[in-house]
């Protein structure tokens, strides 16, 4: 064992095993309306058949001058996907709707506040929307293809307009979660160049109105700081025409963005044609070291993919109703809310606030209302859900064909309420796992193909072929309900083509580990590793354990335990942070901060609040940690290392173990009692 293996902790050590559950069924009905009922699709997508089979799903897409390589490995492992050919998201998500689908509702956006008016958005007033506003992005914020704009908005329409805007023009667009700090924000700017921010004055959340843009004004002065000029700040109004915040505007630097499009009524704007590879957007996520790293995805291979996902795992049709509640400042967002079912037509629902404003039974209010057919959540949220409001679903009159669990893993507990009061017997679910990096879903089931089994994201989608490591790089025989670490041995469309401006990081962290040959051009030689430690059971179903890195997922949002432990160490009387993962009821995960101080400092509640306020202002309210621990010295090895180990077994109630080769084996019992 190395030392890391001794005195660290990921998720997958903490993680519960639980039993093997009986399948469930699809009903013959969803089956008759299924976009995929054929189960030859895995032979078709067999490894036999790889890379070509991937042209069904570039073959759902209108492409501007079709690809002549389907797949180039000769930048390994920078894979390029449909080499030749020209396409543009903006106009696959709506120009190509137009002919059949004009008058068709491409965007319902729901206010949080009950007695707001829902927008209903055609893809004709979509084509309007994007059209003026990608003159504006041209005209007057003189942005061009291949230039990087960063986005701080919130869940609203203008989101996705804003994001489709960008990628008329090929411009990259760079969406920073709306709840992240001014200061996450201005990382992201910095990282990505840009020299335009686009945001939004306010937004709600649980019932009171944020003002968002106090945020801008400190990402831009932050970002100057660390030598990125943002020129101008593009400011959507929450209610346009009047002002909802109270910070003000800097004169020449920001600008309402309703004012400046009145002299684009009536603009359009062709799409530009970009090459496959032309990176579409960037969105950053936590990795093992401190810095966010921006996952680069490419136009046609991602759009190619979210789509043929969106198409027979989502199950979406033109005439669903689907609404998926995650944010679309995260990936889930980008493939699952905006590119994947714009691109398939659906009306797609936007939701501004928390599911449980200003009660339990919101959520079903809402498909109620706008006869959503098609649901998509996380276990936290399904959790919070079921703690609050078990009964609340049968009071409404709404039924779903589909839902999808995503993020992180469920417990079958709570799948089987998901099923039985959500879905009301009558929904299939589907687990689907994947990530940031992967563009699109890795393990699902096939809704009318693969039986669901609760507690498993199940087999790996056609075309994505799995393969389980042990530690010294030995492949585990399939089936063996051994953990190990997940990799993916071939390449897919929707994986992310590198890490924004460091090749070097994205070799080592993805590829380094597991790599067959350094200098290969094979894609069989790169095996892509997950970051995640799993197990595959005899029907060849995986389940997902956890991070086996320095991430943890808290409410299925990424959170780099380097991240909070560099926010904590900014606060002057802090010497020392480590950060464990301790299980939660409702957030699956969230972080314990321990904290020991330097000489002379001492405890007290006010600075345990000044650490904790700390790394909300660095990186966000959602990596609040659960508590801080100011403890009188770290539990150590002999040469200085923090037994991380060690103080997560205490966090979650566990056997410590063996402490006596310690440094300072006493602490551990000091610790334990405080925290107990
Ligand atoms: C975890 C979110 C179990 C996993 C799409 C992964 C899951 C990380 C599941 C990526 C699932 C995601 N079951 N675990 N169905 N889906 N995860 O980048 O640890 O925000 O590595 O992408 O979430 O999180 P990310």
């Amino acid at each position: 064992m190395t030392e890391k293996d001794i005195t660290h902790v990921s998720e997958a050590q903490i993680a519960v095993h639980w039993q093997e559950e009986d399948y469930f069924y699809p009903s013959m009905q969803f089956i008759a309306q299924a976009n995929m009922t054929d189960p030859a699709i895995y032979e078709k997508f067999s490894l036999d058949n790889f890379p070509n089979c991937y042209k069904a799903y570039a073959d759902l897409l209108e492409w501007d001058e079709y690809w002549h390589t389907i797949l180039d490995t000769s930048d390994a492992p920078c894979w390029k996907w449909f080499v030749g050919g020209r396409i543009n998201a903006s106009h696959n998500c709506i120009d190509r709707h137009l002919a059949k689908n004009r008058n068709k509702t491409a965007i319902h956006f729901v206010p949080e506040l009950e007695e707001e008016k829902v927008e209903h958005i055609t893809y004709q007033e979509l084509w309007v929307r994007v059209n003026e506003f990608t003159a504006l992005l041209r005209d007057f914020a003189g942005l061009k293809a291949g230039d990087r704009a960063t986005l701080h908005m919130p869940m609203s329409a203008e989101l996705p307009i804003t994001m489709l805007a960008c990628a008329r023009l090929g411009v990259i667009h760079s969406e920073v979660f709306g709840g992240f700090s001014g200061r996450a924000c201005a990382d992201r700017i910095v990282d990505s160049k840009s020299n335009v921010l686009i945001t939004m004055d306010a937004y709600y959340r649980s019932g009171t109105l944020l003002d968002h843009k106090k945020n801008a004004d400190i990402a831009v002065e932050l970002a100057a700081k660390d030598g990125q000029t943002v020129n101008k700040v593009l400011v959507w109004q929450r209610y346009p025409g009047k002002s909802s915040t109270p910070t003000p505007m800097v004169k020449g630097r920001d600008f309402f963005i309703n004012e400046e499009l009145k002299r684009f009524y009536g603009k359009r704007v062709k799409p530009v044609s970009m090459p496959a590879e032309a990176p579409l957007f960037l969105m950053y996520t936590s990795g093992t070291t401190g810095k966010p790293k921006g996952c680069q995805h490419s136009t046609g291979g991602y759009l190619a993919y979210v789509t043929g996902t969106s198409k027979f795992v989502q199950d979406i049709h033109p005439e669903d109703v689907y609404w998926c509640m995650a944010d679309i400042g995260w990936i889930t967002g980008h493939s699952y809310i905006v590119y994947g079912p714009l691109s398939l037509c659906a009306s797609t629902v936007i939701y501004e606030g928390v599911p449980n404003y200003p009660d339990a039974g919101r959520p079903w209010r809402i498909a109620q209302d706008l006869g959503v057919n098609i649901f998509h959540t996380a276990p936290t949220a399904i959790r919070a859900l079921r703690k609050i409001g078990p009964d609340e679903p049968a009071k409404y009159n709404y039924h779903f064909k589909h839902m999808t669990t995503v993020g992180e893993p469920i417990e079958p507990e709570v799948w089987k309420w998901y099923y039985k009061e959500v879905g009301k017997g009558e929904a299939i679910i589907v687990d689907t796992w994947w990530q940031t990096e992967t563009g699109g879903f890795l393990c699902s089931t096939l809704p009318a193909i693969t039986p669901m089994k609760p507690g498993s994201a199940g087999p790996s989608l056609p075309g994505i072929h799995p393969v389980i490591y042990d530690e010294d790089g030995n492949e585990l025989p399939a089936g063996c309900g051994r953990a190990g670490n997940i990799c993916i041995r071939n390449p897919w469309p929707g994986g992310f083509q590198t890490i924004w401006g460091d090749r070097n990081r994205f070799v080592q962290n993805y590829y380094a580990r597991y790599c067959k040959d350094p200098k290969s051009k094979r894609w069989q030689d790169w095996p892509y590793l997950t970051g995640d430690a799993a197990v595959q059971a005899k029907d060849g179903y995986y389940r997902i354990l956890g991070r086996i890195d320095d991430v943890i997922n808290v409410s299925g949002h990424r959170l780099g335990t380097k991240e909070i432990e560099s926010a904590a160490l900014i606060v002057p009387e802090v010497a020392e942070a480590a950060v464990v993962p301790v299980a939660h009821e409702i957030k699956g995960k969230e972080p314990d901060l321990y904290i020991a101080l330097k000489p002379g400092f001492d405890a007290s509640p006010e600075l345990e609040k000044k650490i904790s306020d700390a790394v909300c202002n660095e990186i966000g309210k959602i990596a609040k940690p659960r508590r801080v621990w100011i403890v009188k010295d770290m539990p150590k090895t002999r040469s200085g290392k923090i037994m991380r180990r060690v103080l997560a077994a205490i966090s979650n109630k566990k056997d410590v173990g063996d402490v006596t080769t310690l440094a300072n084996p006493n602490i551990v019992d000091e610790i334990k009692a405080m925290v107990k």
